[in-house]
């Protein structure tokens, strides 16, 4: 995708001995490439988010498993590290566990490790770019029934856009194929504390492709949905049960019960690897990340030096809790946009869908 013009995907080989990321620490301020050349600087950037999002953090963890063949480190200790940097999004156990068995089953193991990673990444961006034309269709439709001029109003939270993955992004893959085709389309993003994903990420994304965008505080949604100023609302996910329970970045929840008392539709976008095709009850079973309390108490910018730095928002001796994702039932969501099409979030439509996934 486009930044200044030149296009981008989020993580890339340099070398052989060398995968780069941009280091999403620094957005939208500063763009960094940051080197990656071992298994532990892999699995710092995942947890300390340099790198972030579902799909990225599931294609990092595919390179990690890369570099850990190429610096000779045992592979069940590198699955061990790198399994242990984040617990919500099942991208990145997936995309282990897909290493694993493509390495352990073979006679050129670098070399399959490589073409493993490369896989796992190319598969990311062209799931996302199909999930993309489904959504589009959506799109199409409520553009149809719009005033001229007017822009379809698209809600969405945190960043679940290129940016999330290696390419496209899976909320924004229906808005950027919209774009791209000329239907008038504005998103209403949401700041989305306390990193702000929303209003540094999907923002500055927005702002680079020239999609129409405003951001927004993140209680301000149910305001706008009861007076008739979102169409839809497409957010991503970080793991979603085969029964459509959605966890996703904390506020999700509280967008989807406004959509539903207002009759806005809910979509969900993600590429297959973000299913858990083990889990049942997404509410009971879904591990939620809790992060420190920095990241509430204090908020980054830029200062009037033009340099970034954080200030500190509350009183210093007051506590701060900081979970990182909630779970929005399947019953509040009105369809999941995956690569082979659109289904309602319940086990029969998602099974039908993905059939090779049931087990009776
Ligand atoms: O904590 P993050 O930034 O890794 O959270 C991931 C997200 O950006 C969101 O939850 C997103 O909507 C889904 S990731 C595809």
């Amino acid at each position: 995708m486009n930044v200044n013009d030149t296009n981008y995907r989020t993580i890339w080989l340099k070398d052989e001995e060398t995968v780069q990321i941009i280091d999403q620490r620094w957005l939208p301020h500063d763009f960094i490439i940051e080197d990656l050349s071992t298994v532990e600087e892999t699995a710092s950037a995942i947890k300390d988010m340099h790198v972030r999002g579902a799909g990225l953090i599931g294609a990092t963890a595919g390179w990690g498993m890369y570099l850990a063949v190429k610096t000779g480190v045992d592979l069940s200790e590198a699955a061990q590290k790198l399994c242990a940097t984040r617990p919500t999004a099942v991208n990145l156990k997936w995309a282990v566990d897909r290493q694993i068995e493509a390495i352990e089953n073979s006679t050129d193991q670098l070399k399959t490790a490589k073409e493993t990673a490369e896989t796992i990444a190319n598969e990311d961006a062209e799931f996302c770019e199909k999930l993309g034309e489904h959504g589009l269709s959506i799109i199409e439709e409520i553009a149809k029934n719009k005033k001229d001029g007017e822009p379809v109003n698209i809600l969405t939270h945190c960043n679940a856009g290129w940016l999330a993955f290696v390419d496209w992004g899976s909320a924004t893959a229906p808005i950027y194929k919209a774009f791209n085709k000329g239907i008038k389309v504005h998103v209403w993003v949401d700041e989305t504390r306390p990193r702000n994903q929303g209003a540094r990420l999907t923002a500055w994304e927005l702002l680079n492709h020239g999609v129409p965008h405003t951001v927004i505080p993140d209680n301000v949604g149910g305001h706008l949905m009861q007076h008739g100023l979102v169409d839809m609302c497409i957010v991503g996910t970080d793991r979603t049960s085969y029964t459509g329970d959605v966890a996703n970045k904390i506020g999700t929840y509280l967008k989807a019960l406004a959509a539903k008392d207002n009759s806005v539709p809910f979509y969900v976008a993600l590429p297959s690897s973000s299913f858990d095709w083990t889990i049942e009850d997404g509410i009971k079973e879904i591990p939620i990340e809790q992060r420190g309390e920095d990241e509430v108490k204090l908020i980054q910018g830029l200062n009037n030096e033009n340099e970034i730095s954080k200030v500190l928002l509350t009183p210093k001796e007051s506590h701060a809790t900081n979970y990182g994702f909630d779970v929005t039932p399947a019953r509040l969501i009105t369809g999941l946009i995956t690569e082979r099409g659109i289904c309602k979030a319940n086990k029969e439509s998602i099974l039908e869908m993905f059939p090779e996934n049931k087990t009776e």
